[in-house]
């Protein structure tokens, strides 16, 4: 795929969540798409933080991928498992700001300590305001388009004003969106400043997986 494609000078990415993939294959599944995609995105629950538990780090590291991997941790006390999965092999760590609290900013310099990048992600019932002294640090601000815990979840059109939000703040990082994204959400996103799509089940149910990546991306 076209490494130029940009959106008001950002390179627009897909991230596939393999929270949709066949974990009976994951590596497998995970390969067959690395060509048209550009992070693999992956979600950690706890059955705290979200209601629903998924994998921990033992097996984030046996994910093989030519591609960096991108870990959703949705947990309580992110702080106490960042070290296990930038061990695991992560390259970038996004943790809640709602399971990190006042403690934020040093959760992102912990994970930028191991040599990761950062990002924050942000429910939908948070403000923007609530993550504003830390748009200088963060590599990303994931804003979450769903309730996380779940994939197959519908696009809450009402998140996209943050997307607008962050970006008029001046923020030049990636903005990602996760949650319900796929042909017709992607643009929506795209449009208001979004470059970082996460896609679960859309992705990975497509029967032609590039064709679905060259729709999510726009191209
Ligand atoms: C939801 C996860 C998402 C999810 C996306 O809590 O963070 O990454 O897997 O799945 P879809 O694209 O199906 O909404
Ligand atoms: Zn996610």
């Amino acid at each position: 795929m076209n490494d130029e494609i940009k959106n008001n000078g950002r390179k627009i990415k897909l991230a596939p969540s393999i929270l949709s993939a066949d974990f009976g294959r994951l590596n497998e599944e995970i390969a067959s798409v690395e060509e048209f995609v550009d992070l693999i995105h992956v979600d950690v629950m706890d059955g705290h933080f979200v209601p629903n538990i998924t994998l921990g780090a033992p097996v984030v590291k046996f994910i093989k991928s030519t591609l960096p991997l991108d870990v959703h941790l949705m947990i309580e006390n992110p702080d106490k498992f960042v070290k296990d999965f930038a061990e695991a092999g992560a390259k970038r760590i996004v943790v809640h700001k709602e399971a990190c609290g006042e403690n934020l900013r040093s959760v992102l310099m912990m994970i930028r300590s191991f040599g990761c990048e950062c990002g924050v992600s942000i429910k939908p019932a948070t403000p923007v305001e609530d993550i504003k002294n830390v748009l200088d640090l963060a590599d990303e601000v994931l804003v979450m388009t769903v309730e996380p815990g779940f994939g197959g979840q519908s696009f809450m059109e009402d998140m996209v004003p943050k997307i607008r939000e962050l970006r008029s703040l001046g923020y030049e990082g990636d903005i990602g969106v996760d949650g319900g994204i796929n042909d017709k959400t992607a643009p929506v996103c795209i449009d208001a400043g979004a470059n970082l799509l996460i896609s679960g089940s859309y992705f990975f149910k497509a029967a032609d997986k590039k064709e679905a990546a060259q729709k999510i991306k726009g191209v």
